[in-house]
């Protein structure tokens, strides 16, 4: 990462601080921004639950997450130390008036102390029910009313439809100013994702083909190992288009189909992307049924395991219609992309986790050869490879005009030496700076929600219909590959080898 180096002094509160997402990633993503020199000199972290605990004993437990889940490795033992001791564990109820007493006195002497006011950074690492509470503590409280230095973070899922979605943004909108709200996608923060708005518009050979001249089909497919694992009471009333299409997969559509902003300005970026969702085409029923297949794992094998199916997972009802896997065709109505398709993909207990973004270009018009030709592919991994390749032709060393498909690679690993921030570093780095441009915005996320709205409604119509099942361990159903086969014979998802 540049280095960045803010000097206002910062006071950081996370809320449901005994979560799994304060022990994987938002301590260690403090943990590496304080030894790469990134904080500010002075900062305290004061992490919020409601369960007793020794502070000791938790420093205990967010050193194991650290040593578990950094980027970096096992912590240094001085450095840890000397991060610790910026730590502090708060019992306390989100639900009692007391709890935000307390904070209150915390940032007033923290302030006192250090001589002016700190930036206030209150992270909401909770449970959704827990955000309306947390937001009218700090509001009633004054904790956090300094448009230019208080801040609150909000976790997905921002509501779970578009009424929810909207009765959140007015809650907080009559709180605190939208300027002072970052709602965290964190695929957003990926250096890969960041990369693509630099690859779009800082060079200019690819810009002038980026639209309905010279590209096919465009596929965002983000397949996942992993299972729901113990997520199940959460996952079976959201399932995968809540869980991943109405945030990460839309995110990445909208940096993919965007214009290019006016300047690189936190508000213009955010129209662009929302003037995306607003162009997405929305579906009839019969419509949602032809372009929208919906999915679930069965039993398989992932690495050479046997793994259970959805419905026998913990917490997941056996008769469950919840889909774990999405394969959408959507349009974007506009004059650049009109007729262009956009594969989006996500599923859970696939083959092997892959994050990749294809840009399929059209057939070259220019038949002179008379080989097959390959039209020209671009490739952007998101994860877990980093790389861009351009798949074209080139002629084959020989006697003959023979011709073959090669791939020139941008690799990450190549390029650059240095390890790659995580999402969350990056984030964290930019709500420190009050740079929102990587946040959703109100109306973006309500733009989005209109995009799933049409489909959860008809699923929730017709529950079973045309649910299909595919084994862990799979790429996902027959069904998915026939949503796309009049564009292309695969889903790109692959690795590479298996996709020339
Ligand atoms: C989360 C979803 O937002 O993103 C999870 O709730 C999913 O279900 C995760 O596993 C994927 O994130 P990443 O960074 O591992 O691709």
């Amino acid at each position: 990462m540049n280095q960045k180096k803010i000097q206002t002094p910062a006071l950081i509160t996370i809320f449901g601080a005994k979560g799994d997402l304060t022990r994987r990633k938002l301590i260690p993503a403090l943990y590496n921004l304080f030894i790469d020199n990134h904080l500010p000199p002075i900062f305290a972290v004061y992490c919020i639950d409601f369960l007793e605990t020794d502070e000791a004993v938790f420093k205990e437990e967010l050193l194991a997450g650290v040593n578990e889940f950094s980027r970096n490795g096992l912590a240094k033992e001085n450095e840890w130390k000397e991060f610790a001791a910026k730590l502090f564990y708060i019992q306390g109820d989100f639900q009692d008036a007391g709890t935000f007493l307390s904070l209150k006195n915390i940032a007033n002497s923290f302030d006192k102390h250090n001589g002016g006011r700190s930036t206030r950074i209150f992270y909401f690492a909770t449970a959704p029910r827990f955000i309306e509470i947390i937001a009218e503590g700090l509001y009633k409280n004054k904790i956090c009313s300094r448009v230019s230095l208080d801040r609150i973070v909000i976790e997905k899922p921002f509501g779970t439809d578009l009424a929810s979605a909207k009765k959140l943004n007015l809650f907080l909108s009559k709180r605190f100013a939208e300027k002072q709200v970052y709602r965290i996608d964190h695929y957003l923060g990926k250096e890969t994702v960041q990369n693509i708005m630099a690859f779009r518009f800082a060079n200019y050979v690819f810009e002038p083909l980026w639209n309905n001249q010279y590209i096919d089909h465009i596929q965002i497919s983000v397949a996942e190992q992993v299972s729901v694992g113990k997520r199940g009471g959460y996952y079976d009333s959201s399932g995968a288009l809540r869980d991943m299409v109405q945030n990460h997969l839309l995110q990445l559509l909208c940096i993919v189909a965007m214009d290019c902003p006016g300047a690189y300005q936190a508000e213009l970026i955010r129209d662009a992307k929302t003037k995306v969702l607003n162009s997405v085409r929305c579906y009839t029923d019969k419509e949602i049924f032809k372009n929208v297949v919906r999915a679930q794992y069965v039993a398989g094998t992932i690495n050479g395991k046997p793994v259970p199916g959805y419905r026998e997972e913990e917490k997941v009802s056996p008769g469950s219609g919840t889909e774990t896997m999405v394969a959408a065709k959507f349009f974007i109505d506009n004059k650049r992309w009109r007729g262009v398709p956009f594969f989006l993909t996500t599923g859970k207990s696939m083959t092997r986790q892959v994050s990749v973004i294809v840009v399929q270009f059209k057939d070259s018009p220019n038949k002179i050869f008379k080989n097959d030709i390959v039209p020209n592919r671009l490739t952007i991994s998101i994860q877990p490879e980093l790389e861009i390749s351009l798949l074209f032709e080139t002629k084959v060393p020989g006697m003959k005009m023979k011709l073959q498909a090669v791939d020139m690679d941008f690799m990450y690993q190549d390029a650059y030496s240095e390890s790659l921030p995580e999402a969350y570093e990056a984030l964290l780095m930019d709500i420190l700076e009050g740079d929102p441009t990587l946040f959703m915005r109100a109306d973006q996320v309500e733009a989005a929600w209109k995009v799933v709205m049409p489909i959860l409604k008809t699923w929730e119509k017709y529950p079973l219909k045309q649910l299909h099942f595919y084994p862990a361990g799979s790429w996902g159903p027959e069904a998915a590959l026939k949503l796309i086969k009049p564009y292309a014979d695969k889903w790109f998802q692959l690795p590479r080898i298996e996709r020339m």
